[in-house]
């Protein structure tokens, strides 16, 4: 058995939020007067996840990717590394973070198995990162980009979301770090969603302002086709530049991803607000299988944004 849609669309990438907590409080996923965290007692246990990544990959999902809110305040996260290496047919595994814990657990991730990390990081300025974070320290994630790259989590890709008047004026600056360091800078356009949608909304730029500003930019080929993005390099430099637009994407045609909530809860689209609970059916291995294949079929052929539709939760309770 494996993963098709009604689309014809493979499914062999998994993303799991393993918790909705952060250590963070980026303006743009978390509102000023803070949010409420899924209890304890309703997100997955490590034993829950195990399963669920065991029935994906008799499926044919082939990649992980851990997310948050932010997967290293997950307790005990290298050891869920480990026991997801160690599934059948599982070939890559990956996370998402904000890199501030980065430093103290980055060798240990990568003994686990962890292959590489995307980090986040939306401005080279010490005042402005903790503006934009509401309080987190840059020198923290500058620490574990360093440490990332010398265990050899790599490649790395570097995520910055493009907020205008903030750090639009950081352009070049930021596409400099691709110059003598094999790094993806990648730029990511707001996305309108959740308790931020007014934050955001105002101020969504466009990516082309990237382009604008860095005329030397040439578009490359994209090594992998189920990447939301599209890859430049500055000729001669080392690392890329990647740009994202959630929005007006064209990519759903060939997504092969698949979402995981921290609650146990499957999400077959970022855009949609449509959720299937997982834990009834993992009492059964053959039932959770079973049901993952019917269920897939209601992916959505693609996401309605660019008319205007939006979803309620926030990049922390889904995990980007
Ligand atoms: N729009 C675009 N990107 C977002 N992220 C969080 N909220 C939004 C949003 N509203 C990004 C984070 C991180 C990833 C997990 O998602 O900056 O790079
Ligand atoms: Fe935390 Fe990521 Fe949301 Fe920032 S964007 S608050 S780092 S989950």
């Amino acid at each position: 058995m494996t993963l098709i849609d009604n689309f014809n669309r493979k499914i062999e990438y998994l993303r799991i939020s393993v918790t909705d907590r952060c250590n963070s409080r980026c303006k743009y996923c978390m509102p000023a007067d803070g949010v409420e965290f899924k209890p304890h007692i309703d997100v997955l246990s490590f034993e829950e996840i195990e399963k669920i990544v065991k029935a994906f990959a008799k499926l044919g999902v082939k990649k992980i990717r851990l997310t948050g809110g932010e997967p290293l305040v997950r307790k005990n996260i290298v050891e869920l590394v480990s026991k997801i290496s160690k599934i059948d047919g599982i070939k890559e595994i990956t996370m998402t973070t904000n890199g501030l814990l980065l430093k103290k657990y980055a060798k240990e991730l990568k003994e686990a198995g962890l292959n590489r990390v995307n980090i986040s990081i939306d401005t080279l300025n010490f005042d402005k990162y903790s503006e934009i974070t509401r309080g987190s320290s840059l020198k923290d994630v500058l620490e574990g980009i360093d440490e990332a790259e010398k265990v050899g989590l790599a490649p790395i890709k570097l995520n910055t979301v493009l907020v205008n008047g903030f750090n639009d004026n950081e352009i070049v600056d930021l596409v400099e770090l691709t110059k003598y360091k094999k790094f993806d800078v990648r730029f990511i356009e707001l996305m309108t969603i959740g308790d931020t949608a007014n934050w955001t909304r105002e101020r969504y730029i466009s990516n082309e302002i990237v382009l604008e500003k860095v005329k030397e930019l040439k578009s490359v080929k994209k090594l992998d086709k189920s990447s939301p993005a599209t890859y430049y390099q500055v000729p001669g430099y080392l690392g890329r530049v990647g740009l994202i637009n959630p929005v007006s994407c064209g990519f759903c045609s060939d997504c092969n991803r698949v979402r995981l909530t921290s609650t146990g809860r499957l999400k077959l689209c970022l855009h949609s607000d449509v959720e299937y609970n997982l834990k009834k059916f993992l009492d059964s291995e053959e039932t959770l299988e079973n049901e993952l294949v019917k269920l897939i079929k209601e992916k959505p052929e693609k996401h309605k944004l660019n008319e205007g539709v939006s979803i309620k939760k926030s990049m922390f309770q889904i995990g980007g």
